[in-house]
């Protein structure tokens, strides 16, 4: 299935998501990519990974733009030579963009209890209020704290950002969809709104969480 989802978040602002079921000689058969990237395609390891990034530029053609208009910074950040923002992120049999005329960063992951073992590492002030008990609802929660961060250090693009001690996400309920965070970093701090949504493919066990933030 190609376009697994649309979600207009505002007026310049839309997310498109792509669940990755094609493979490789398809994807590679409806895109058109420039040296660079075809360089960067053979130097990948994994099939999936391939797949993942063809599947990001599928996207990107059905955003009406070419590989040509997508470029990397030196530190891996992707942008357009137009004023729209863009940010990119891909899990498992998903990939997705985010294209927006705001400052925007965007991070897709898997659930997994895997998550457990390494939150200390990126958790600090949102333990005042996460509650640990109920093991499945505490996954969700360190995964969209975890997707949090990634969005924010994808718009940033700081070196020496730490997530735990840098990056802080503001109360949130899993019932909703919103929350606020902060990157107190190089005495300076700014402010993101955040907004995750948990998703489920027929087609892949598992759930996924989308994050996506935008500087105010
Ligand atoms: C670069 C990084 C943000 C990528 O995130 P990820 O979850 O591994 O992978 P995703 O699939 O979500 O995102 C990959 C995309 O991010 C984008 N990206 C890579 N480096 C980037 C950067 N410095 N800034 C913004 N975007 C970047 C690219 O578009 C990339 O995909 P592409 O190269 O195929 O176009 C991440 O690896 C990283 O370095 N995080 C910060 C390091 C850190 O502090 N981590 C642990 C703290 S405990």
């Amino acid at each position: 299935m190609p376009l697994f989802q649309t979600i207009q978040c505002n007026e310049t602002t839309k997310i498109l998501i792509w669940e990755i079921t094609e493979s490789f000689e398809e994807l590679f058969s409806k895109v058109v990519l420039k040296e660079k990237t075809q360089q960067r395609l053979n130097g990948m390891k994994s099939q999936m990974h391939q797949r993942a990034f063809l599947s990001v530029r599928m996207l990107i053609q059905e955003m009406g733009f070419t590989d040509n208009d997508l470029h990397y910074d030196e530190f891996g950040k992707p942008y357009f030579d137009c004023h729209n923002f863009i940010s990119i992120t891909h899990s498992h049999h998903f990939a997705a963009i985010i294209i927006s005329h705001e400052t925007v960063g965007i991070d897709m992951e898997l659930q997994r209890e895997k998550i457990l073992r390494i939150a200390d590492k990126f958790v600090d002030c949102e333990n005042k209020y996460l509650s640990p008990e109920n093991v499945q609802d505490y996954v969700r929660e360190l995964t969209i704290i975890w997707g949090a961060k990634e969005a924010i250090f994808k718009i940033r693009n700081e070196k020496g950002i730490s997530f735990k001690d840098h990056i802080k996400v503001g109360a949130f309920s899993l019932n909703e969809n919103q929350t606020e965070a902060s990157l107190h970093f190089d005495d300076l701090v700014k402010d993101f709104d955040v907004h995750y949504k948990e998703m489920k493919s027929a087609n892949f066990d598992g759930s996924f969480t989308l994050v996506y933030a935008f500087e105010k």
